[in-house]
């Protein structure tokens, strides 16, 4: 099978585009909810500086090396895989790692519609001024009450899939492109105000600094490593093929490393301002930043409902947490869609909907495992939505990602890989490329694996 010159699902109109979409996946509930929340249960700025050395040395190579597949496969992850191989003299069998990430991508989604459904429904409850004067007590049972109920769960989580299937059916520059070029400049605004807020009126801005960037190394334990670098996976979208796709998208004039810098740059930047966003509201209510899960969707309604401005602010929290959502979830639906289009003939609408109908049903599940199920136990302990979490997250990706880095920099020719990086072989930064990506990302990654398998630490 020859690589084609151009992808058939189109492509993005510049390298600014593809930067916003890629930043678009990366930006999620993985740095809204659980990057602050890490943060405050693992040593504050000790913490920060671990993760940021991930991103940097495993994250960022990995990115590269995702991006280069795509853009040299020019198709869906599954395809791009064979092509590449079969170019390279490899075995096609590595399609697999594109099959491996089709499977992730549906696990993660049937899970992340759910969440993404929540959030939804607190823009609704924000619209409605639900969280005025709002007792803890009533919180709580706002969001356990959600949960506990099968027919809200699914109604969100169908209205979450329905606006993902929307955009990705109309396709890479009506779909996905038209949406991220809105979303993403609205997301910035948003996190912008909500941590002007903080620095202007809250009152607790100082606190918020010192507890995100006063380092305190005696919190950091062994697993703090493994959970940095598990973190630093989830949140740039690395290990199931989104970013490759997007790279499929990607004109050959554009750099490849320049936009994944650009991309982890404002992955993490987002990070931080979302810490600096959150804490400050948290801090000013007195209120305790090592929440879990209950740090967005428990605590803040309080804290809206309480603090001057509260009914706009939550509101703009939660769209904010919303658009996050979407643009996330859109880079989980289209390595599949992207795939069935390719192996169909081209109708993009009929495999998007096909997909997410699959996903639909699979998120259905995950949703009723809160409640009705919530007695069957699909592994040891875990139901249906915390198995698929599980093996998705901790098992999937990093295994996803340690072949993406063996294929790039192991089995591709190293011509072909310095054309496609439009790299000087002999420079510095390519050096330090292939090398983090030879060796140090597959370490890093197997440690990981080896942390969530239990055999470790
Ligand atoms: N990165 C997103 C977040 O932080 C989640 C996400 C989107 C993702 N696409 C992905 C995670 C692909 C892993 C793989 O919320």
């Amino acid at each position: 099978m020859a690589v084609p010159r151009a992808s058939i699902h189109g492509e993005w109109s510049s390298g600014l585009v593809f930067i916003l979409a890629a930043t678009g996946s990366a930006v999620g509930l993985g740095n809204l909810w659980r990057f602050p929340y890490l943060v405050g249960e693992n040593g504050g700025a000790a913490f920060v500086i671990i993760y940021l050395l991930c991103i940097l040395l495993v994250g960022l190579p990995i990115m590269i090396a995702e991006i280069t597949i795509g853009r040299r496969g020019k198709r869906s992850p599954i395809n791009s895989l064979r092509s590449v191989s079969l170019e390279e003299g490899r075995s096609r069998r590595w399609s697999l790692l594109g099959w491996l990430g089709v499977a992730a991508g549906f696990f993660i989604l049937s899970f992340y519609s759910v969440v993404g459904g929540w959030a939804l429904f607190y823009v609704l409850q924000a619209l409605l001024g639900s969280f005025g004067g709002i007792t803890a007590d009533a919180a709580s049972e706002l969001f356990d009450t959600l949960l506990a109920s099968p027919g809200s769960v699914v109604v969100w989580h169908t209205l979450f899939m329905l606006i993902l299937f929307v955009i990705v059916a109309a396709g890479v520059r009506r779909g996905l492109q038209r949406a991220v070029t809105l979303l993403m400049p609205l997301l910035f605004v948003l996190l912008i105000l909500l941590v002007g807020y903080g620095m202007a009126a809250s009152g607790a801005f100082q606190e918020a600094m010192a507890f995100m960037f006063r380092p305190d190394f005696s919190a950091v334990e062994a697993g703090t490593i493994l959970t940095a670098l598990g973190q630093a996976f989830f949140t740039l979208s690395l290990g199931m093929g989104a970013i490759m796709v997007y790279g499929a998208y990607l004109s050959r004039q554009e750099s490849i490393a320049k936009s994944a810098a650009w991309i982890v740059g404002m992955d993490t930047a987002t990070a931080l301002l979302a810490g600096l966003a959150i804490f400050p509201i948290v801090f000013a209510a007195g209120l305790e930043p090592g929440e879990g899960p209950g740090l967005v969707f428990v605590t803040l309604p309080i804290v809206f409902g309480e603090i001057p401005f509260g009914y706009g602010l939550g509101l703009l929290f939660f769209v904010l947490l919303s658009v996050a959502a979407v643009t996330s979830g859109m880079s989980l639906l289209e390595p599949a869609t992207a795939y069935l289009t390719e192996q169909t003939g081209g109708n993009r609408a009929q495999a998007a909907a096909l997909i997410t109908g699959l996903i639909w049903v699979l998120g259905i599940a995950c949703g009723l495992s809160l409640n009705v199920w919530s007695g069957f136990e699909l592994l040891p302990g875990m139901g249906i939505f915390d198995a698929l979490e599980f093996v998705s997250n901790d098992i999937m990706l990093p295994l996803g990602g340690l072949l993406i880095a063996v294929f790039v920099a192991w089995r591709m020719r190293l011509s072909s890989v310095v054309s496609e990086l439009g790299a000087d072989q002999d420079s510095a930064v390519f050096k330090t490329w292939l090398f983090a990506t030879r060796f140090v990302a597959p370490a890093a990654v197997i440690l990981v694996f080896l942390n969530a398998t239990g055999l470790f630490g």
